[in-house]
């Protein structure tokens, strides 16, 4: 099985060299300095607190791509956490295993201009930018340890419900701050559109988070989401899976999945 989100790409992985690294175009590294500048911008006041700290903390280029080993310099002293380039396609075990070792996972192709607004594979831009500042807090750091812990260990029927609350929290959780609603899944924060639409879009349903919700409740891919889940805190997520995740998953078996809220299902 792949794990779901990596499920299929036309995209192919770039070949690293002896050292690790690999050789991106001119035209690769322009694509990335206009999508961060870009969405630099458009985080702000968006993004929780801890996301924007941990951006500013990872310093990342804004004129080019940047390698796997400079961005894990710095979030190896601030987590213990670090980044391992793989191929777009990555089986279940293989990425759970490496988030099982604090190794987050980046794909090292970048999108193609054409779809510089939307694509759905996951690609550096997604990866580094949209997920690596959040690696930085440590609760979240613990959480996504222990995510992979888990999710290596469950059955293939398990880790299905499992992509959900991966789904509804690394990639598209919302989180209440004093400031209002705030983003740190990092699905909505390497998109432009989806970023304003997870807070302003009228339509989107804001729930508050709940594991057994978030496990019971289909997702497509291809789509801004209908639905999102806001945590109080990250102790939340972390408290999920050292209590009764696998009682959760039980329960959301016997309950069975919520009507989605979209056409056709993923
Ligand atoms: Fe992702």
């Amino acid at each position: 099985m792949k794990f779901k989100i990596y499920e299929k790409t036309k995209y192919t992985a770039h070949p690293t060299d002896e050292k690790g690294k690999v050789a991106y175009t001119a035209e690769e590294n322009a694509i990335w300095q206009e999508l961060f500048q870009r969405q630099q911008k458009i985080v702000q006041n968006r993004a929780c607190q801890a996301y924007l700290e941990g951006l500013s903390l990872l310093q990342l280029p804004s004129d080019r791509i940047p390698q796997c080993d400079e961005v894990s310099e710095r979030l190896r002293q601030i987590s213990n956490w670090c980044v391992v380039p793989v191929p777009a396609l990555i089986s279940a075990d293989e990425f759970f295993t490496l988030l099982s070792q604090r190794k987050f996972p980046a794909a090292s192709f970048i999108r193609l201009r054409e779809e510089i607004d939307y694509l759905e594979e996951p690609d550096i831009f997604h990866e580094i930018f949209g997920h690596c500042p959040l690696l930085t807090e440590p609760v979240y750091a613990d959480f996504m340890q222990e995510y992979g812990k888990f999710a290596l260990q469950a059955s293939e029927e398990d880790r299905h419900f499992l992509a959900r609350l991966y789904w509804f929290t690394v990639e598209f959780g919302l989180i209440h701050t004093e400031e209002g609603l705030r983003i740190y899944g990092g699905g909505i924060l390497s998109s432009k559109n989806e970023t304003i639409y997870a807070l302003e879009a009228p339509h989107a349903k804001r729930l508050p988070f709940s594991g057994l919700a978030a496990l019971r409740t289909p997702y497509r891919i291809d789509i801004m989401q209908p639905v999102y889940f806001v945590i109080e805190d990250f102790q939340t997520l972390y408290n999920l899976l050292e209590h009764d995740i696998a009682g959760l998953i039980e329960q959301a078996r016997q309950l069975g999945e919520y009507p989605p809220l979209f056409p056709g299902n993923n």
